[in-house]
């Protein structure tokens, strides 16, 4: 570890990068991998969501790049457990709704809006002395030198299921409608993500892949735990 600052380096802290696409399990994993090893967890896919509710509530365009990029360079985020503070405002449940999903990945898809939450990704490892981090580039771009990098995946019809789940979709007697309409937007955020030409969702070259289809939770965090 070479120490450079602003680069990527873990410099001195421990990092535990876990990348992949949405609904492969990487929040609750993420969140119990840092109670478990008693550091700070970050959800980037949070800041991206909150540029993107700050965005739409200046009724914005989410395609419109400076206007996207001023606001992610302006905006204060701020997270506490659960809850999510966008500008002073209470976003935590706007951010997971349609209106968001819909317009995140094209905002996420901006390389100025990138640099800026790199810039703030690394800053908050930095002040912490590392954490356990979550997104699509975290072992890619943000920290490459991480102590341990861990891409999660999980066939797409299993994804969708656990999304449609944490939604509350399920509960609203919609079924199998659900899990399809959830499916859907997850394919298409899947093709956007990972085809974009700034930081791509994909697999560094020496991250762990565990494929969590049918794992049980415990096995996989049982399974990284031994990694590190
Ligand atoms: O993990 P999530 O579904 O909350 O992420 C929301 C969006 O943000 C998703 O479309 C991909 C994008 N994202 C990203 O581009 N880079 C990250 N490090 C995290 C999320």
């Amino acid at each position: 570890m070479s120490g450079v600052e602003g680069a990527g380096d873990s410099g001195g802290m421990r990092v535990v990068a876990i990348d992949g696409p949405a609904g492969s399990g990487k929040t609750s994993v993420a969140q119990a991998l840092a109670a478990r090893l008693g550091l700070d967890y970050l959800d980037t896919g949070a800041m991206y969501r909150a540029v993107t509710f700050a965005v739409l509530r200046a009724r914005g365009d989410p395609a419109d790049r400076a206007f996207t990029a001023a606001v992610a360079r302006t905006i204060d985020v701020r997270v506490t457990g659960e809850q999510v503070l966008v500008d002073g405002v209470d976003a935590t449940v706007e951010i997971r709704g349609t209106p968001v999903d819909r317009a995140v990945s094209a905002v996420a898809a901006n390389p100025e809006v990138r640099a800026e939450m790199v810039a703030r990704q690394r800053d908050w490892a930095r002040r912490r002395g590392g954490g356990v981090v979550e997104g699509r580039d975290i072992g890619t771009v943000v920290f490459p030198q991480a102590d341990l990098k861990v891409y999660l995946r999980a066939d797409p019809e299993v994804r969708a299921l656990r999304r449609a789940r944490q939604s509350g979709a399920l509960d609203l007697g919609t079924g199998a409608g659900a899990v399809e309409s959830v499916a859907a937007d997850l394919a298409r955020r899947d093709t956007i993500d990972s085809t974009r030409q700034a930081a791509p969702l994909s697999m560094a070259s020496d991250a762990v892949v565990i494929d969590t289809t049918d794992q049980t939770f415990d096995e996989t965090i049982e399974q990284i735990l031994a990694l590190l």
